[in-house]
């Protein structure tokens, strides 16, 4: 979306803002690196930060602010009740969505507990795109189930497909006949959607999903948190979308939304979240929840500060300049691993790049977790924190046989504006190496295996010492190099 022409290189990003903060890294020998994966099982969420170098565990709540964000926090109104910074937050929130009633929320996981407390009874079953973690947990918590019906583009994981984020329409007329309106309480569409590598939704798609939905009778609930990365790609690569601005193609999405909810740890660049409505009938279903769970309606658990940087980030959403950072950057990242040969999802998407363990590690059974091994191996040999987005990240079936992920991933999220080009050949180096000498990593297997949300606190072990293995090689490699 960059209107500058380039002489050498078409595609190359250029980030249209400085730095004026930064913060210094660590990057510890591999020594120091298998220690921490020991003590972590094997999990990159068990790391602690000081053993990591470039943290691309995730965008949540990482991004960098901008000048105005942090300035803005310096005039929060700090109250329990009716702080200026809620109704400040709550007109810019009315702006945005052109939806008039705002719940906050401490983040984007208590809103799909809003949510699905209001609205999931036992029995029932929401449809969506592709499932989001928390959100499937929220929904089973309350006795629904969740039904995917993506097209079959979604998982593939080399396609040009511009949107595998799309719902198949059929497959939703399909799910309607079988189970009846009358346990569907609403739809799900998630933007940019998370678990298939950031893949963004068309919004031809997005209407004709809600038109289906409301000549039945059938709530849409939009899940915004990757908004700005869906919004980049709808203007991009959508020709219905060509003429249209940034903001109108958020009004073209909040139109057809009846609740529309977020995650600020991705949206607007801050930490915190909240649910959007446009009538005071489904603002009155919920708001009882927000002061028991959250906090007072005027902040629901979020600091004020928080507040009033949201409101300059959802701002500056806007901008394209500003959401076509991240996706600039995921491009040439991936366009870098695959000039190496590394087995990535195509097309790049949103929020980071996504690397295919099944292709990088087939020799690797979904049983024993190649995301996860891959990601422990992309640690070891590199300080670089990837995140597990496979087998570890589902739930097991009722027999207690593993549940095989769609797709297993590991993604390198690239939190916005926080690494430089520098940073991001030096891990393509490191992974391109480690894909020379794929054929020593092994599986992993649970020593403490959570119930729920496993992925986030369970500890594993490699199977048949492949993390010494590989250190060896490293040091043979590289001498003494970091
Ligand atoms: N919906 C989507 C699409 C998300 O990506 C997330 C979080 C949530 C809901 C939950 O929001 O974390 O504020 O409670 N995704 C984070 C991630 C965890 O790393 O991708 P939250």
């Amino acid at each position: 979306m960059s209107k500058i022409k380039f002489f050498l290189n078409e595609s190359m990003p250029l980030e249209m803002h400085k730095v004026r903060v930064v913060q210094k890294l660590n990057l510890i020998p591999i020594e120091a690196r298998k220690e921490a994966l020991d003590q972590g099982g094997y999990n990159t969420f068990l790391l602690k930060n000081r053993d990591v170098f470039l943290d691309m565990l995730t965008d949540s709540g990482t991004n960098a602010m901008s000048d105005r964000q942090m300035a803005s926090m310096m005039v929060a109104d700090d109250s329990y009740a009716g702080s200026e910074t809620f109704y400040r937050l709550e007109k810019t929130l009315q702006f945005f969505f052109q939806m008039k009633y705002f719940l906050p929320t401490h983040q984007g996981r208590a809103c799909e507990n809003i949510i699905c407390k209001t609205f999931v009874k036992p029995g029932d079953v929401i449809p969506m795109n592709y499932h989001f973690t928390t959100t499937k947990a929220h929904i089973e918590l309350n006795g629904g189930t969740v039904a995917e019906i993506f097209t079959d583009e979604a998982l593939k994981v080399t396609s040009d497909c511009p949107f595998k984020g799309n719902i198949d329409l059929n497959k939703l007329q399909q799910l309607i006949k079988e189970v009846g309106v009358e346990h569907i309480p609403f739809l799900r569409i998630e933007l940019g959607t998370n678990l298939i590598g950031g893949q963004p939704i068309a919004l031809e798609n997005i209407l004709a999903v809600a038109k289906i939905c409301h000549d039945h009778k059938i709530m849409v609930v939009t899940d915004a948190s990757l908004l700005a990365d869906n919004i980049h790609f709808n203007k991009e690569r959508e020709e219905f979308c060509k003429n249209l601005s940034l903001h109108e193609i958020v009004l073209k999405i909040a139109e057809v939304t009846d609740i529309m909810y977020f995650s600020a740890r991705k949206l607007g660049c801050v930490r915190g979240g909240g649910i959007c409505v446009p009538t005071v009938e489904l603002f009155d279903k919920m708001k009882d929840l927000i002061p028991l769970y959250e906090g007072f309606l005027t902040y629901g658990g979020m600091s004020v500060r928080e507040m009033e940087a949201m409101a300059v980030g959802l701002e500056e959403t806007l901008d394209p300049e500003m959401v076509n950072q991240g996706p600039q950057f995921i491009a040439e990242f991936g366009k870098k691993l695959m000039e190496q040969g590394v087995p990535i999802i195509t097309p790049t998407g949103g929020l980071g790049c996504h690397v295919d363990a099944r292709r990088f590690i087939p020799h690797v059974k979904s049983e024993e977790y190649p995301a996860g091994a891959l990601a422990a191996a992309i640690y070891l040999i590199s300080g670089v924190r990837g995140m597990e987005r496979g087998t570890i990240s589902e739930t097991r079936n009722p027999d207690g046989s593993e549940h095989p992920a769609g797709v297993e991933l590991v993604r390198l999220a690239l939190p916005r504006r926080v690494f430089t080009m520098s940073q991001i050949s030096y891990a393509v180096d490191r992974i391109a190496w480690l894909f020379q000498n794929r054929d020593l990593i092994k599986g992993l297997m649970f020593i403490d295996e959570p119930k729920v949300l496993r992925f986030f606190l369970g500890r594993l072990t490699p199977i048949d010492h492949w993390a010494d293995k590989l250190m060896k090689k490293f040091r043979e490699d590289f001498g003494d190099s970091l």
